[in-house]
């Protein structure tokens, strides 16, 4: 019996949980295997016996993207109720307390499972971001209470040898010279380096540059399959020069010109790659560099657990720059599991005693590494004497995530090209050097011309089929971008009147986001509000807006059933603008219904699809 972990991640904290919940598993001598949920066979879920869920939430309480394709199926209303029954399982929530749906997608998706039969061996664990040590808090009492609970049922192995947590376990991905690939070879490669030469391997001449067929590759930009070419076509700055944020229009020709047109509110997914600075500064720390260029081949060393779907398949060779380049993640900030390894290859003994309080009290990591955002690569300049081999950096780098933007264009206004508009990331921190976004540094240094790889997603928010049907879009900063597509689909459907969309800046001389276009449709008829908060004394912000304009609100949904969508950052914004949609139908604004009515009326929108929240 293996016991089967499957996570569901979109900022990666939830894979990195798996992960360790994998690695207490083979500590203790045992098989496990390690899967995101969207790789997941589901037809194979009645032959699992023993399961592990992590999830984290996103949205508003929303599963994330990854847990879809499961709860989908989970869902079917055909399914006998005791599907589930020989499936044992356990499950463990990231969250985080302030938002108003705690943990919810972990508890829906447990509650689910407990209906199709399945047995629920030992208590779920609810992650908060807002516990004093994070997730940890929940953590470590839920990890030692499954283990306890599961070993018992998995066999210890004859050869098993206790591994403690500071020793190095042996590496579950090998990196292989790609002319001489296969496992039995990868066992003698030594721990600490690929000691290959650059021309010549196991006798064979090594490829001269690497093969990639299955992912086609652009000046080291590799597509994966399911993605699609475009050109970069404009990347200007539309804040401001002298104002504090750099905000780009961007926007790209799609190169397939029979692609099927995407919707209005569509997602587009770009795959950032390391800077090159970072990259070589990594290798010379590590002490890689003469390593960096040779091709290779990634397996997994372990029948049980598949090569995760950030790392490049098999039979396609590749080389340690490109994995550092584009499939690992050295800018991000390290998690407690970074730390963790870091101790394990630690020989120095001052380096040790630091490791140790990071490891035992997570504050320290919060104040070194966190709140400065000090990078994986900084951290590394600062252990010094720490070297991570060739052997494990599969296991200790985490995944360079592909950032997702909302598609600023609609197809019938713009076919065959894709628009954004995107905020350039940086900020200052007690460190000296300015943090910048790892995508935003990677968009900045594009040049018009260039072809990159995108993919498309559906959209999580719709437009009602119906014109007659009002609809209110509220898309303050970038958070306009979607709506964008939503005016110009609208405009196209002829529901000009019956629209309204509220957009706010800080001022209109410096951030004011498609300016002329909002005046165009303004003179057609589309009631377009601009809420510019810092150009007045008092600031105005869109929720302060829509509460002028109450008695529309109140005819637009109540008596119109219209349906509203709000887009932007994650900050308070949705939260006060469903608060001011529910004062404008209350009795207090232009409505009937009592206090408690109005925001149960607002929700149940939301809950029913008449309502959409895009935040990020
Ligand atoms: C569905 C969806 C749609 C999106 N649409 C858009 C869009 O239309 N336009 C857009 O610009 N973005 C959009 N985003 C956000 C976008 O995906 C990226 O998160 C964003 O561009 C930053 O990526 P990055 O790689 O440049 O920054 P990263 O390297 O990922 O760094 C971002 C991190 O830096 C930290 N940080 C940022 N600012 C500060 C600060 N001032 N102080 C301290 N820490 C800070 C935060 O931890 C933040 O998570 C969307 C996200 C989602 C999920
Ligand atoms: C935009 C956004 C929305 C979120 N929404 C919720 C939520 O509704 N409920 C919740 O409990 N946690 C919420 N969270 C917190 C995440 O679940 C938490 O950050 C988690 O560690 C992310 O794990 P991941 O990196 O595996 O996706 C949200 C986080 C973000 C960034």
């Amino acid at each position: 019996m293996i016991p089967l972990i499957l996570y569901a991640s979109e900022t990666g904290n939830a894979q990195d949980v798996a992960e360790r919940v994998s690695r207490s598993f083979r500590r203790q001598g045992r098989k496990v295997t390690c899967e995101s949920m969207d790789k997941f066979q589901i037809s194979n879920l009645i032959h699992v016996d023993l399961l592990i869920l992590i999830t984290s939430t996103h949205g508003r309480g929303e599963p994330p993207p990854k847990m879809l394709n499961l709860w989908k199926a989970l869902l079917r209303k055909n399914l006998p109720n005791n599907i589930l029954e020989d499936l044992h399982f356990t499950l463990f929530g990231l969250g985080d307390s302030s938002y108003e749906k705690f943990n919810y997608a972990g508890k829906i998706l447990a509650r689910r499972i407990e209906n199709l039969g399945a047995n629920k061996l030992c208590d779920y664990g609810w992650g908060d971001e807002r516990s004093p040590n994070g997730i940890e808090d929940a953590f470590i009492p839920w990890l030692q209470q499954t283990l306890d609970t599961f070993l018992p049922y998995l066999p210890v192995p004859p050869d098993y040898r206790p591994i403690s947590i500071t020793d190095l376990p042996p590496p579950i991905y090998s990196l292989t010279p790609a002319a001489s690939s296969s496992r039995s070879t990868e066992l003698d490669i030594p721990l600490n380096k690929l000691s290959i030469s650059p021309n010549t391997t196991n006798g064979h001449v090594a490829p001269t540059r690497v093969e990639d067929t299955l992912r086609q590759e652009e000046h080291g930009i590799i597509k994966p399959d399911d993605w699609v070419w475009v050109t970069l076509k404009k990347n200007d700055r539309v804040t401001k020069e002298d104002w504090w944020q750099d905000v780009r229009e961007i926007e790209f020709d799609l190169e397939d010109k029979n692609l099927t047109p995407y919707l209005p509110g569509s997602i587009c997914s770009i795959q950032p790659q390391s800077s090159e600075e970072d990259v070589n500064t990594f290798l010379e720390l590590m002490n890689l560099e003469d390593q960096a260029d040779i091709p290779i081949t990634v397996q997994s060393v372990l029948e049980e657990q598949p090569l995760p779907e950030h790392l490049p398949p098999h039979d396609k060779p590749t080389t340690l720059r490109s994995l550092l380049t584009n499939h690992l993640d050295i800018r991000c900030s390290p998690r407690k599991s970074f730390f963790e390894w870091l101790r394990r290859l630690s020989l120095d003994e001052r380096e040790q005693e630091r490791l140790d309080e990071f490891i035992d009290d997570p504050d320290e990591i919060h104040t070194y590494a966190t709140r400065p955002s000090r990078s994986i690569v900084e951290t590394l300049a600062d252990f010094r004497q720490t070297k991570i081999p060739l052997s494990h950096i599969l296991e200790i780098l985490p995944p360079l995530r592909r950032r997702q933007f909302s598609i600023a264009s609609s197809w019938d206004a713009h076919p065959g090209k894709v628009q954004l508009l995107v905020a350039l990331v940086e900020y200052k921190t007690n460190l000296k050097i300015p943090r910048r976004g790892l995508c935003s540094q990677w968009l900045d240094s594009l040049k018009v011309g260039t072809r990159i790889p995108i993919h498309i997603s559906p959209p999580t928010l719709f437009l009602p089929q119906n014109p007659e049907t009002p609809v209110i879009l509220v898309g303050p900063g970038t958070g306009v971008a979607p709506m964008r597509a939503f005016v110009e689909a609208r405009v196209k459907q002829g529901a000009v009147e019956n629209t309204a969309l509220y957009f706010g800046c800080r001022s209109e001389f410096a951030d004011f986001y498609f300016a002329s276009e909002w005046k165009k449709y303004g003179e057609k008829g589309v009631n377009v509000q601009v809420a510019a908060s810092r150009d007045q004394e008092e600031k105005v912000y869109v929720q302060h807006l829509i509460k002028e304009n109450k008695e529309e609100v109140q005819d637009w949904l109540i008596d119109k059933g219209g349906h509203v969508y709000i887009s932007g950052s994650s900050n308070a914004m949705p939260k006060e603008v469903r608060e001011a949609l529910a004062w404008c139908v209350s009795k207090e604004g232009a409505g009937t219904l009592t206090e408690e009515q109005a925001n149960e009326y607002i929700e149940q929108m939301f809950e029913d699809g008449r309502g959409g929240e895009e935040s990020w």
